[in-house]
């Protein structure tokens, strides 16, 4: 630890959300942190649709997720607040509910069920017939079946957040090195900075592991302390609607045939559609089938679709943990934090884990909320 009064040195490796968003956090509260990463918001953020939906993509048995998104999500209009007040940058935040729909009698029993789930754990959930689905979004296929509205969830656009996190993190002070991070520096067993790919050193008393997908194939953390995550690949297909009138009112997302697909709209009129699940590794390759399914089951749903503007299609990975929750927190390895596996939800997590991570950084603690999520859950033994 640094000398008692000296200011805390934090290199944080990866600028994603959560890197981006810790950075700023840590950095507001007087820490000297540096970025390192040659591409800020260039991961799984620049792809992500950026779903703010604990409760709409609500999983059984995820119910300490839940309470972490749910905390998240909280957060959220303040942070954006904030965030927009001091960049002056627009990040497209939206609150304005999840709509799910369920296309065929089997997409209608899942449902239900999830909506009996929503309620045993005190979650708001109004369910709709297939007309009142239909009142809320007038574009959805007539034989939709019924719905189910998570009105405090919604959505804001990641490639304009990453940005402003970054202005934030730098008007606050830290400093960002467009690099790669080749290894962890370890020293007499404790991590004391980032050797960076062209030669350099970035020495620190701290060192945040916040690289998504790569965080375990980072060179220098010793076999143990590597973090569990996994690249788990999403595409992403990006329409555009230009009418006067919006062709989706809110986040809209299907079970067809028990295959979930969703699609978020923007104010500007482009519409986001997500995403696939697999996994391949580090393969970003972009595919006729996995287009083909997201086109087929968005059809189904919004008939639509198949006469929007096509803008663009991409695939990212997500940084999944075997329990596909979050593994934040002091890492086995003095000197080293873990800020990774977020898997489906890195933009929805981001707030809160910017503040649990800033907390084990600055105060040695982790709050409450962050309690399920530390790494040595996965330590052998435990
Ligand atoms: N949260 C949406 C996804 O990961 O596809």
């Amino acid at each position: 630890m640094p000398a008692k009064g000296a200011r805390v040195e934090i290199a944080v490796i990866g600028a994603g959300v959560v890197g981006l968003a810790t950075a700023w956090r840590a950095a507001a509260r007087g820490a000297r942190v540096t970025l390192v990463d040659p591409r800020p918001g260039s991961g799984a953020t620049s792809v992500a649709a950026g779903m703010l939906a604990p409760v709409g993509e609500l999983a059984y048995g995820e119910e300490d997720l839940l309470r972490l998104g749910l905390a998240s999500r909280d957060r959220y209009p303040g942070f954006v607040a904030e965030l927009e007040e001091l960049t002056g940058r627009a990040t497209g935040f939206r609150s304005d509910g999840i709509l799910q729909v369920a296309f065929d009698a089997d997409d209608l029993r899942a449902l239900a069920d999830l909506r009996r789930f929503q309620e045993s754990l005190g979650l708001p959930a109004e369910a709709l017939t297939g007309r009142e689905a239909r009142r809320l979004e007038p574009m959805l296929a007539p034989g939709v079946r019924g719905g189910l509205l998570a009105p405090g969830d919604g959505s804001i656009d990641p490639r304009r957040l990453a940005p402003a996190l970054l202005a934030a993190a730098e008007k606050a002070g830290a400093v960002l090195v467009r690099e790669r991070a080749a290894a962890v520096l370890v020293e007499r067993d404790t991590a004391v900075g980032v050797r960076l790919e062209g030669g350099g050193e970035i020495r620190a008393d701290q060192v945040l592991l916040a690289a998504g997908a790569w965080s375990g194939d980072v060179a220098g953390v010793p076999d143990g302390v590597v973090p569990p995550v996994r690249p788990v690949k999403g595409q992403v297909l990006r329409l555009r609607a230009r009418g006067p009138v919006p062709f989706l009112g809110r986040t809209t997302r299907g079970l067809v045939r028990g295959s979930p697909v969703y699609l978020v709209p923007r104010a500007d009129g482009e519409i986001v559609v997500g995403a696939t699940q697999e996994e391949l590794g580090f393969d970003t390759r972009v595919t006729a089938g996995g287009l083909w399914e997201l086109l087929r089951d968005a059809r189904e749903l919004l008939p639509g679709v198949t006469e929007l503007e096509f803008a663009e299609v991409t695939a990212g990975l997500r940084p999944g943990s075997p329990d596909n929750a979050p593994v934040m927190g002091r890492s086995a390895l003095p000197g080293l934090v873990l800020g990774t596996g977020h898997f489906r939800n890195g933009v929805l997590l981001a707030p809160v884990s910017a503040d649990v991570l800033a907390s084990v950084l600055l105060d040695g603690e982790v709050p409450g909320v962050g309690r399920p999520f530390t790494p040595d859950r996965f330590e052998v033994g435990r």
